[in-house]
């Protein structure tokens, strides 16, 4: 009769150990696009304060507990022949040091805590406004101030406060841009709000985080922020056919401040044509588009298109805004995103496809 052999401890944690190291080190290769622990603002630098503080007292209590528990066990461990040890109920002063204890770790938590809450419900004078209004599945972004509206990607200057106050057209969503720290529920019929200030330019993408239907994975954000001058500029070109700007006519004060052209009057057949079948295959039943009739409205059930083609992404983050990916997106909506109130009167021939994507292109 033979035994297979049995592996001992340390041959088996050879094979083993290795694999879980890989498994455990493959976690650290970011990048990390939305990572919490990596604050970019001053909000989530706060947030991240009190994270790291209640970190450390749970890491001391793991240690000196876990400690303890293994003394303890090695050093009290039964022996053959050994008496049954002594039993006992009950110690007051050992009771009274496990109750005081913790009761001073919790208030070294909750003070910094508390404090952090108050203060991120202060919203510091000066602050910008932002509108922010989900939908099934994209969001709006609406800037009082500026008299601009967006989807899906919101621009921000560096070095000022931004406010940005949150509500739903339809079903609950939430609100997060982890760098930015704050996830807030979206509510109909009323706001939810947080504010950041933040000086890292670039684009931080965010994530609808509260359940809202077959895509809400596919509910992102892009928040870019820009020196102050750049986003000046994006906001006299994104003012042009907007509806908070004199019912979508183009703010001529603005632009003929500015270095900007004004978008381009359709004149050339890309902008003629385009619009005619933006038109007449039934986009402007639900998008407002300057240049067309629905510049000036501003209650519409699909993202506002006026500036499309200087979006970075399409379908609320879904697909990098090229010609290619917005011709798959014209061509069966259903497909690439099933579920989304994008829905085609009738299919598009190829010949419409490329007709709207030179026009949407052109919109920048
Ligand atoms: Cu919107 Cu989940």
């Amino acid at each position: 009769m033979s035994f297979r052999k049995v592996p001992s401890w340390p041959a088996r944690c050879r094979v083993w150990l290795p694999l879980l190291a890989v498994a455990l080190l493959a976690a650290c290769g970011g990048p990390f696009p939305q990572s919490t622990l990596i604050p970019k603002g001053d909000f989530a630098r706060m947030v991240d304060e009190v994270f790291l503080t209640t970190v450390k007292w749970a890491v001391l209590v793991f240690v000196l507990v876990e400690g303890a528990l293994l003394y303890a066990i090695f050093r009290f461990r039964g022996k053959p022949g050994d008496p049954r040890p002594e039993q006992t109920h009950g110690n007051t002063t050992v009771e009274v040091i496990w109750t005081v204890i913790p009761a001073a770790i919790l208030a070294f938590i909750a003070v910094p805590t508390v404090r952090t809450i108050f203060r991120t419900e202060e919203i510091p004078a000066g602050a910008m406004e932002i509108e922010v209004i989900g939908h099934q599945w994209w969001w709006e972004f609406r800037y009082p101030e500026q008299k601009v509206v967006t989807a899906n990607e919101m621009h921000v200057p560096a070095g000022r406060t931004v406010v940005v106050k949150i509500r739903t057209a339809d079903v609950l969503h939430s609100f997060w841009v982890p760098q930015f720290g704050a996830k807030r529920d979206a509510f109909p019929g009323r706001y939810t709000h947080f504010w950041f200030t933040t000086d890292s330019l670039g684009s931080f993408t965010g994530q609808c985080a509260e359940f809202c239907g077959m895509q809400h994975g596919r509910m992102g954000s892009l928040v870019v922020v820009q020196t102050p001058q750049d986003f000046a500029q994006w906001v006299a070109i994104q003012q042009a056919g907007s509806p908070l700007v004199n019912n979508g006519v183009v703010a001529a004060a603005a632009l003929a401040d500015s270095s900007l052209k004004a978008p381009a009057a359709p004149v050339d057949s890309v902008m003629i044509k385009g619009q005619q079948e933006f038109m007449a295959t039934g986009c402007i039943g639900c998008h407002a588009m300057v240049g067309t009739p629905t510049a000036g409205v501003l209650a519409f059930q699909g993202p506002n298109l006026s500036h499309v083609g200087s979006r970075q992404r399409l379908a609320a983050g879904m697909l990098e805004n090229t010609p290619e990916n917005l011709a798959l997106w014209l061509r069966d909506p259903q497909k690439v995103k099933a579920g989304s109130l994008m829905k085609l009167p009738q299919p598009l021939t190829e010949a419409q496809i490329s007709v709207l994507v030179a026009y949407l292109r052109a919109h920048q």
